[in-house]
């Protein structure tokens, strides 16, 4: 037993338990020792949404959303923004050490040696509708990877394990550059390997004929929204991962399970919200009257871009994609919505209903901005997000692969509908059921 413990009186029968605290957590199991007779089934907890509920124990990622601090494997965030590159970042999400130098040379010659995709790949892509959603497709497509590597089964191999993830990393910027050409039009540009990995994405997006240069200035940049995105804990989609991947499925499976679980507005597409918002307000002096309706709104109306789940907190990342910002309008040319965004969150941030209710700028604030100045479409926003988590969702599901604690993710219910009743032919039923849409 440990030396921390909860004492619960069940007011039902008057009995007592200690349960063991661990890790400023209790076990939901433990509570099933509590019983109103023999018979009952014992107490469980109800937690939707998971809202105070942890389903693992995990060594990435470490959240104080209070105090705005993130970190990968102990390293602050801030750190590797400033100093450290999109696949070192990745090697250490999933390896839990920043490489050496021989081990980053190894790490990067393998996903590289990654980034093409079958032929039968792109003939898949080609069969979609031409205005398909990129983020359809990569989900798709991703799910499709596991027919062309059946070898992924073998997911308690640590060696094909490893070369899934390889494979992954290394193929998830093709796949997401197709599915945007495809919608243009536009013939796909096959992988350059002499090229770092955000600048051979950028050039699989962008080029048209021999000039394409990638400016070093916007490769950076991308680096660091990367970096920024690559991992976030327990999130909707990393869930989503670790859930689907619970089944022993493949991790192409499970990865495409976790893209489509960004798709969702809630999740990957806050940063086109903010764009809509910025253009909606128009003008620096419709500031004012956009804040008053937004907190006279009874919360119909949200500053988007503001306000976290878990950050009570300015979020760290927005700190720095704020001074991305700067870097890439010196490059790009000024786009009048960042003067808006900018005087927004002044005034935002200096009015009582924001500061009361602890809203402060997300992530998503500026980075939808960033994007479109680099000329990506706003139906690529979540498709860049999906390159970037790609490693966190890997080390997420390694860790849950190899944690003995983890079995089938298999959630349990409060059932409300009907008691036990007996079937009754369709000429006997009195009332017919409202039937919509037949
Ligand atoms: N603008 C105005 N009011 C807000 C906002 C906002 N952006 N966010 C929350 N509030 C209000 C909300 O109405 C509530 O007010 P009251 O106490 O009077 O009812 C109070 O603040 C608490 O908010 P909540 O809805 O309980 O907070 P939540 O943790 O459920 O929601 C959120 C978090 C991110 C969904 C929400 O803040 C929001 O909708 N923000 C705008 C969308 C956005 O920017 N999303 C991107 C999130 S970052 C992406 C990522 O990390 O993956």
């Amino acid at each position: 037993m440990s030396d921390q413990t909860l004492t619960v009186r069940d007011n039902r029968t008057g009995a007592t338990y200690e349960l063991p605290i661990v890790d400023g957590a209790v076990r939901a199991m433990d509570l099933r020792r509590i019983k109103a007779d023999d018979d009952d089934f014992g107490l469980m907890s109800y937690d939707p949404a998971f809202m105070n509920t942890a389903s693992c124990r995990s060594r990435i990622t470490f959240i104080d959303g209070d105090r705005g601090i993130l970190r990968y494997r102990g390293y602050p965030i801030e750190q590797l923004a400033e100093r450290s590159t999109y696949l070192e970042t990745a090697y250490l999400v999933l390896e839990g050490e920043l490489p050496l130098k021989r081990q980053h040379e190894a790490w990067v010659h393998a996903i590289t040696n990654h980034t093409f995709v079958h032929e039968n790949v792109k003939e898949l892509m080609a069969g979609f509708r031409y205005d398909a959603h990129p983020m359809g497709m990569l989900a798709s497509t991703v799910a499709a990877l596991s027919t062309f590597y059946p070898d992924a089964k073998e997911i308690h191999d640590p060696a094909v394990r490893d070369k899934q993830i390889h494979r992954l990393i290394g193929k998830i910027p093709t796949l997401a550059a197709f599915a945007y050409r495809h919608a243009r039009g536009l013939p796909y540009v096959y992988p350059d390997n002499q090229l770092g990995y955000c600048a051979n994405f950028l050039q699989m997006m962008f080029k048209v004929g021999d000039n394409y240069r990638v400016h070093p200035v916007l490769e950076r940049a991308l680096e660091v929204l990367f970096i920024l995105h690559a991992d976030h804990e327990q999130n909707c989609s990393t869930s989503a991962m670790r859930a689907v991947g619970s089944s022993d499925v493949d991790p192409y499976s499970a990865a495409a399970a976790a893209v489509a679980a960004l798709y969702g507005p809630r999740h990957g597409g806050a940063n086109e919200e903010v764009l809509r918002m910025l253009r909606e307000i128009g003008s620096k002096d419709r500031i004012p009257a956009f804040i008053k309706e937004v907190k006279e709104s009874g919360g119909e109306v949200k500053l988007m871009g503001f306000g976290h789940r878990v950050y009570k907190n300015y979020d760290p990342r927005a700190k720095v994609i704020k001074a991305i910002a700067a870097r890439v309008f010196e490059v790009t040319g000024d786009d009048p919505l960042l003067a808006i965004a900018l005087e927004l969150e002044r005034i935002a941030l200096q009015d009582e209903y924001f500061l009361r209710r602890k809203l402060y700028p997300n992530v998503d604030f500026y980075s939808g901005l960033i994007y479109q100045a680099m000329g990506f479409p706003v139906d690529m926003f979540p498709v860049l997000f999906a390159i970037a988590r790609m490693s966190g969702w890997l080390a997420h599901w390694e860790e849950m692969v190899q944690d003995p604690e983890q079995k089938i993710a298999r959630p349990r219910q409060v059932y409300t509908g009907s008691a036990r009743r007996d079937f009754v032919h369709m000429a006997d039923r009195a009332t017919a059921p409202v039937l919509v849409g037949v």
